[in-house]
């Protein structure tokens, strides 16, 4: 496996993207708390403020422990891209650079002995080998094809190796100020009990609500009334902001083709009979 690609923080498009996540707001905001109270002393600062002590318990997991998250739902929720926004926006706050790192199935490699859990180990050694004083940051991908239980009966000797390895490198990054590491999953009750424990968070994304959609739905339909999005709020239940992007790009493409413009029942038929992203 060659080295994993790196984006660099802060980041434009990152940050974009990041800005128009709809919902996500309190997930966002929770990180953050989480990162300043791990690297940053935020603990620390309100025990002045409040004259109230930090038990010890809380402190000694916030400055020894690793910063290994899990954010899990269906895909095209927006886990990765809260991942990415997070990072970005921890790094404009601080005024540091950062990189990301995403691990994907891609480290099984091709099935050689040893492949699966040496890539590992590289993918970790690259984080680790970040500049100093950067914000080192890893998305580890379907982390449930990469951590996979090794109770089961089924998982291969490589795979349970490969989670072995995962379970070591989260215990030697122990203490690590300014890593994370976000493990992104559709189904948490694949991975190993184990790496789940490590988890010092876990985040449910899940499909946006009526609220939510519509904000989505005022965004790429600028030309509809409240009316018309009234009811594409309720045809267009189930499904996730990817769908619905997906949904109404077919949608402009056909208008655009035509030279027509966009009409109210194509998109309201469209959204109702699309295809909403299966959850597993
Ligand atoms: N809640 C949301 N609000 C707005 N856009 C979203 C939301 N969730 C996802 N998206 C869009 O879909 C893209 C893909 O989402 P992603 O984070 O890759 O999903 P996941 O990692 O959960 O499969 C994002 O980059 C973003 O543009
Ligand atoms: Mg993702």
């Amino acid at each position: 496996m060659p080295p994993l690609a790196e984006t660099l923080l802060p980041h434009e498009g990152i940050q974009r993207d990041g800005q128009r996540l709809v919902g996500l707001d309190p997930i966002v905001e929770e990180l953050l708390l989480q990162m300043a109270c791990q690297w940053d002393g935020a603990l620390q600062d309100w025990s002045e403020q409040t004259q109230q002590p930090v038990p010890e318990d809380l402190e000694d997991s916030l400055t020894n422990g690793v910063a290994l998250v899990l954010l899990h739902g269906d895909p095209g929720t927006g886990k990765s891209a809260s991942a990415r926004f997070v990072s970005d926006y921890y790094c404009r706050i601080k005024g540091i650079t950062g990189s990301i790192l995403t691990l994907t199935t891609q480290a099984r490699g091709n099935g050689l002995v040893g492949d699966f859990a040496g890539n590992i180990w590289r993918a970790f050694d690259q984080l680790r080998a970040l500049p100093e004083g950067s914000l080192k940051v890893m998305i580890v991908d379907e982390v449930e094809g990469m951590a996979v239980r090794r109770s089961e009966q089924q998982a291969h000797h490589e795979e349970k190796a490969a989670t072995d390895s995962f379970l070591q490198v989260a215990d030697e990054l122990a203490g690590e100020s300014r890593m994370i590491i976000f493990l992104t999953t559709n189904q948490p009750d694949e991975i190993d009990p184990a790496l789940r424990r490590r988890c010092i968070a876990e985040f449910g994304f899940g499909r946006p609500g009526p609220d939510a959609r519509r904000v989505l739905l005022a965004r790429q339909l600028p030309a509809f009334s409240e009316a018309q999005l009234d009811a594409l709020v309720t045809v267009s239940e189930g499904m996730t902001p990817v769908d619905i992007r997906a949904a109404l790009r077919g949608c402009y493409m056909a208008a655009v083709s035509k030279m027509e413009p966009l009409a109210f029942e194509v998109v309201q038929e469209v959204l109702s009979q699309r295809h909403r992203t299966q959850a597993v």
